[in-house]
């Protein structure tokens, strides 16, 4: 309720072009010196998950993707994204996350595609269930 508050009585005064003491605070895009050494972590893990463009995949053959389960196969200069569903039948879908770009990756667990970079996550059969990504994997 309070940060509620706090948010109207900033955005009136954003819209209205007044200046606000609490806007610096509250900014979604401050970098505190506290956190600016998680913040450059981060940004390095995120850029270290771009090698996954330039590697193979997890199998080289769709043969080697057992029912129920899914894996990221190379296809020339492309990365697919392969779900085997229980009846044998193949479900493929662009490997890139339409995000940021990063290569999404099998969660055998859960049975979804997950993204190393910021967390969306997929169905098996490439449909979102968590942003930030805010649609599927692309068809192929
Ligand atoms: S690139 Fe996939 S969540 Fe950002």
């Amino acid at each position: 309720m309070t940060h509620g508050t706090i948010a109207g009585m900033i955005i009136t005064d954003l819209i209205a072009g007044r200046q606000n003491p609490w806007a610096a605070l509250y900014d979604p895009g401050r970098i505190t010196l506290r956190a600016s050494g998680e913040y450059a972590k981060e940004a390095i893990n995120t850029a270290a998950q771009y090698k996954e463009w330039v590697t193979g995949g997890d199998v080289s053959s769709p043969d080697e993707i057992a029912k129920d389960s899914g894996a990221v196969l190379r296809q020339g200069v492309s990365k697919v994204a392969v779900y085997r569903d229980p009846t044998g039948t193949l479900h493929e879908r662009s490997a890139v996350c339409p995000h940021l770009g990063c290569i999404v990756a099998w969660n055998a667990a859960e049975k979804t595609w997950d993204c190393p970079c910021h967390g969306s996550r997929f169905d098996k059969f490439g449909e979102v269930i968590n942003g930030p990504a805010n649609r599927g994997l692309a068809r192929t």
